[in-house]
């Protein structure tokens, strides 16, 4: 199976399994990526269009809008009931790296609205240990080179990745990072004066997650007990 293939596989079977507990009232998060594309089109292709959603992206939001989708404003929002979004990279626990597309900061926002976080992924995903993954670093373009520097300190190698992010910050892409602990990087990281986020999602995990296989079926896993946010 393509990659491509793979992405629409687990976005259909995290569509099917979702649609039929969709209610009318509902926000859904919108996360950003080829995968989620791939879930935008279940959604725009079924009769689930009257739902509103928060998008976590320009990209994602032209997407809905183009779809006829309603988008509505995250600060409207008091809560989002389903997030939906792929990630770059998955461990054993359920931590992430995210951001590779440049979306970390509205990401972590609607995931931390989210009563369900659901990633969609295909398994050159899953990995032992976070890090092989470059971990993006959204900064403050006033402040690139003392954080740069400050993430060299801990390990890392960081590269200030070229363009801006929707929010008009840069993006630090930092290799060699060995993430044993996801929760202790990502505050340890976002401690850093003129971090704005960090693609690490440790304090914000996904509950399920699924995972497309080569042999064409998808893995449905539910997140070990100790994380999840709800019953
Ligand atoms: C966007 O900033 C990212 O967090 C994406 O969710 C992640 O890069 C996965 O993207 P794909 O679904 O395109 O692999």
């Amino acid at each position: 199976m393509s990659p491509n293939e793979l992405k629409q596989r687990v976005a259909e079977a995290a569509f099917l399994q979702l649609e039929q507990l969709f209610q009318p009232n509902w926000v859904l998060g919108i996360g950003t990526g080829s995968t989620v594309n791939c879930f935008i089109d279940c959604l725009t292709q079924s009769s689930q269009t009257h739902l509103s959603t928060v998008s976590s992206s320009v990209q994602t939001t032209d997407r809905l809008k183009a779809d006829n989708i309603k988008v509505v404003d995250i600060n409207d929002v008091s809560e989002v009931m389903v997030y939906i979004d792929g990630a770059d990279e998955v461990d054993p626990s359920f931590a992430l790296i995210k951001g590779g597309g440049g979306a970390l900061t509205r990401e972590k926002i609607v995931a931390s609205m989210s009563r369900n976080f659901v990633c969609i992924v295909d398994e050159s995903k899953l990995v032992d240990r976070l890090g092989k993954f470059p971990v993006p670093v959204e900064v403050l373009p006033l402040a690139h080179h003392p954080v740069a520097t400050k993430l060299g300190k801990l390990g890392g190698h960081p590269k200030l990745r070229s363009g801006m992010t929707d929010n008009g910050n840069c993006i630090l892409d930092v290799s060699g990072l060995e993430i044993d602990e996801p929760d202790y990087w990502e505050r340890t990281i976002n401690d850093i004066p003129g971090v704005v986020t960090t693609g690490i999602f440790s304090l914000h995990r996904p509950q399920e997650i699924f995972v497309a296989t080569v042999d064409g079926s998808v893995d449905h896993r539910v997140a070990p007990k100790s994380f999840r946010l709800s019953p």
